[in-house]
């Protein structure tokens, strides 16, 4: 079992990198609760593994690919690439919401889900991360975890004591919703 309390703009991880792969093992046991969650916390459950989606992909899109994008020789195509696996995904995501965690198909959609946010964290990991330790330096790395953590803490993905009525209003309505009004949170935000 994880530990549903952890927090992704509270990790320790130093280096841009670290994190995010740490990030990407936290969305693999966030899958893993949700397969394994009996009907009455398969909901809520299925909930944090959107929220936890939302801000981890927001955060890349708005500093790490863009970042990419700028340094790494040929950054444009492995960034357009990795957009279009997350608007992949977020289709699959669409039809879960569609059918809803009591549908009797939802294990083979969350499969489908699943497969294809995990096909993309690995091409993450193999064509961009690679390239970007290839060409930054042990510093830029370190402010650009600041950075993704600074994204991540505008949408928190579990309601901080004092700010509850704010956070609770990101957390609200449909799981596609929830990941657009947590983009433009931290979009808004950051600009
Ligand atoms: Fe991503
Ligand atoms: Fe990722």
């Amino acid at each position: 079992m994880t530990d549903s309390s952890r927090r992704p703009e509270t990790m320790e991880e130093k280096d841009v990198i670290d994190l995010l792969l740490a990030q990407h093992a936290m969305i693999r046991d966030m899958f893993d609760e949700v397969e394994q969650a009996g009907p009455e916390e398969r909901g809520p459950a299925f909930t944090r593994l959107v929220r936890l989606l939302a801000v981890h992909e927001t955060a890349e899109e708005e500093i790490v690919h863009p970042y990419v994008r700028k340094v790494v020789d040929g950054g444009d195509a492995v960034v357009d690439d990795r957009l279009a696996e997350e608007r992949q995904a977020k289709e699959l995501l669409q039809r879960l919401e569609e059918a809803g965690p009591d549908a009797p198909d939802f294990l083979e959609r969350l499969a489908l889900l699943r497969a294809a946010v995990t096909a993309h964290a690995r091409s993450e990991e193999r064509y961009e991360f690679v390239r970007l330790r290839a060409e930054t330096g042990p510093a830029e790395r370190r402010a650009m975890a600041a950075g993704v953590k600074a994204a991540e803490a505008l949408a928190p993905t579990h309601p901080h004591p004092g700010v509850e009525s704010a956070t609770m209003n990101l957390l609200v309505g449909t799981p596609v919703a929830m990941v657009d009004r947590i983009r433009d949170v931290i979009r808004q935000a950051m600009r």
